[in-house]
């Protein structure tokens, strides 16, 4: 199968909100803040493509045929914890949204994803899945989150963060070549850390001022 695409989302709002967020000054709660809106820019872009059915309305005029978003609703899949930055802007424009959340840490000295939680909906199989995580870094929990998703029957899966590294661009190619990633940055490397070169630092810290 050849490799899914990757979009660079270079919305000029995205663009900006994303150099607010890597500048080392912006507060916890500025940065938290400023990363929902980014969510909802993102989910926007994401969602592109949806497909749509007709429903028969009728207005304060006239009855209408009008199109609606077609098939069940959406599951967000957040990998904890820097993925819930994403939810509340993602929510806010897909209130009805599922929501799994996937508890995976990084091994600090192999860097391996290590799963502590996960809870999803039962029906992932007859869902459009976006997995969310702000950072793509070595590829490995977006790797083992898709596996857990799929192996609960997920499909259709999207994977949508902020800032990718390439290294983590091509594992997550070659581990799930049908899940296709959206992302507003891809950097220029990772350093010995696993660190996104140049980046914005550790995310989830950033997000809760757990430095
Ligand atoms: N996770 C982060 O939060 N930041 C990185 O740079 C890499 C992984």
């Amino acid at each position: 199968m050849a490799n899914a695409a990757v979009r660079v989302v270079d919305h000029p709002l995205v663009q900006h909100k994303l150099t607010l967020l890597r500048d080392r000054a912006r507060s916890t709660k500025g940065f938290r803040q400023i990363l929902n809106e980014i969510g909802m820019l993102l989910a926007y872009e994401v969602t592109r493509d949806l497909p749509l059915e007709t429903v028969a309305i009728e207005t304060p005029i006239q009855a209408m045929q009008a199109p609606q978003i077609a098939g069940k609703k959406l599951v967000l899949a957040p990998i904890l914890r820097a993925g819930t930055g994403f939810l509340d802007g993602m929510l806010s424009l897909m209130p009805s949204a599922r929501v799994a959340h996937i508890g995976l840490y990084r091994d600090p000295e192999s860097l391996e994803a290590v799963e502590y939680y996960f809870k999803a909906p039962s029906d992932l199989a007859d869902r459009t899945v976006l997995v969310l995580d702000p950072m793509l870094a070595t590829g490995n929990s977006a790797a083992a989150a898709i596996n857990l998703l799929k192996a609960r029957g997920a499909q259709d899966l999207r994977f949508v963060c902020l800032l990718a590294a390439p290294e983590g661009v091509a594992h997550l190619q070659a581990s799930h070549p049908d899940v296709p990633i959206w992302t507003a940055s891809i950097d220029s490397h990772l350093n010995d850390h696993g660190y996104i070169v140049p980046g914005l630092g550790d995310a989830g810290d950033r997000m809760y001022g757990t430095r």
